[in-house]
């Protein structure tokens, strides 16, 4: 029996990567694409999640979120993020994520009610429980929480891609989606339904090398060669600014949640831990993990690790599903 999941996303090239496994594995009823404000404003995160949908040909509704973070956005003090340096290859210059992923302007469209509307109206009706993968900042989801706390109980889990315990990424203290957010991230820690969260220890572990992008080409699929592309680009992002210990790799991190549906051993060293988020100074942003044996309840699940042998597999034999044939 697939496992019916909502994904909530701000695409982001390694959030493409996340829909098209959800839309291609057969493990997964992907009910719904949410879009939310995060690595860019929410016309381009709607725009390029509709992109991707309709590359993949998919019947997928997908609901426009949140433009701007619950509360941090009105605090003028607050941390703001460093300027990345422009990182140029073959006289190109190269994001992390592009304003608009490369593949044609979607035709199809958003959905008439907000995402949040969605949540609370899916949730409210839901005869089965569902998961929320949650690859963006967490806004949509912490709104939806507040606007009608018993959808929790509707929900199986919530995966989060985000936070850092050893490794952080927009400031010294923090991972983007919570940074962005962290409001929103601690009332989704906080909510009582079962988190996992997925953070830069996991994802920087399971990353993806170029001999990887290799294997994606030569299955000769459109999701195969797109993948390739968008790894390929955060390879070159990865070496010029935050190389890993394996050598021409990238993290992908929001693909890594949707593989963890899949094959959970995709993720090491998970440990069930009380987080707090900070919201202040220069703890805005990080995930502080009471690793202290007579912490306080516990309130999610933290993975430390990642498998990237096990993670690739995965991709590959959703990619090699793919009927269509290469870009
Ligand atoms: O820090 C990585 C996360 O921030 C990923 O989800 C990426 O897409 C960005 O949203
Ligand atoms: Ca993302």
């Amino acid at each position: 029996m697939a496992r019916k999941i909502i994904l909530d996303v701000d695409t982001g090239s390694d959030d493409a990567v996340a829909i098209m496994a959800a839309i291609l594995s057969p493990d997964i009823q992907l009910e719904a694409v949410c879009s939310v404000a995060g690595n860019k404003d929410i016309d381009k995160t709607t725009e390029n999640t509709l992109r991707v949908v309709e590359l993949l040909g998919a019947e997928v509704p997908v609901y426009r979120g949140c433009r701007e973070p619950l509360v941090k956005f009105l605090c003028p003090d607050r941390l703001e993020r460093e300027e990345k340096k422009k990182v140029v290859k073959d006289g190109k210059v190269v994001e992390m994520h592009s304003d608009y992923l490369d593949i044609p302007t979607a035709t199809i469209r958003e959905q008439d009610i907000s995402a949040v509307e969605f949540y609370v109206q899916y949730l409210r009706q839901a005869k089965e429980p569902v998961t929320l993968v949650a690859v963006g900042p967490l806004t949509n989801v912490a709104m939806a929480l507040m606007v009608d706390g018993t959808i929790a109980e509707k929900i199986e889990e919530i995966v989060v891609m985000g936070g850092g315990y050893n490794i952080t990424n927009v400031t010294p203290t923090a991972e983007f989606n919570i940074w962005y957010d962290p409001e929103a991230a601690q009332r989704v820690i906080s909510s009582g339904v079962r988190v996992t969260m997925v953070p830069l220890d996991a994802t920087h572990a399971a990353c993806i090398t170029l001999d990887d992008c290799k294997r994606f080409r030569a299955l000769n699929t459109v999701s195969g060669d797109f993948a390739a592309e968008l790894c390929e680009q955060r390879i070159v992002m990865h070496n010029a600014a935050q190389p890993l210990d394996v050598p021409d790799a990238a993290a992908v991190h929001d693909a890594l949640c949707i593989a963890y549906l899949i094959d959970p051993g995709v993720l090491k060293d998970v440990r069930h831990v009380h987080c707090v988020v900070g919201f202040r100074d220069f703890c805005e942003g990080q995930t502080i993990v009471d690793p202290r044996y007579y912490t306080e309840e516990k309130n999610c699940y933290y993975a430390f690790d990642g498998d990237r042998f096990k993670f690739v597999d995965v991709l590959c034999d959703l990619f090699a599903r793919d009927k269509r044939k290469g870009r």
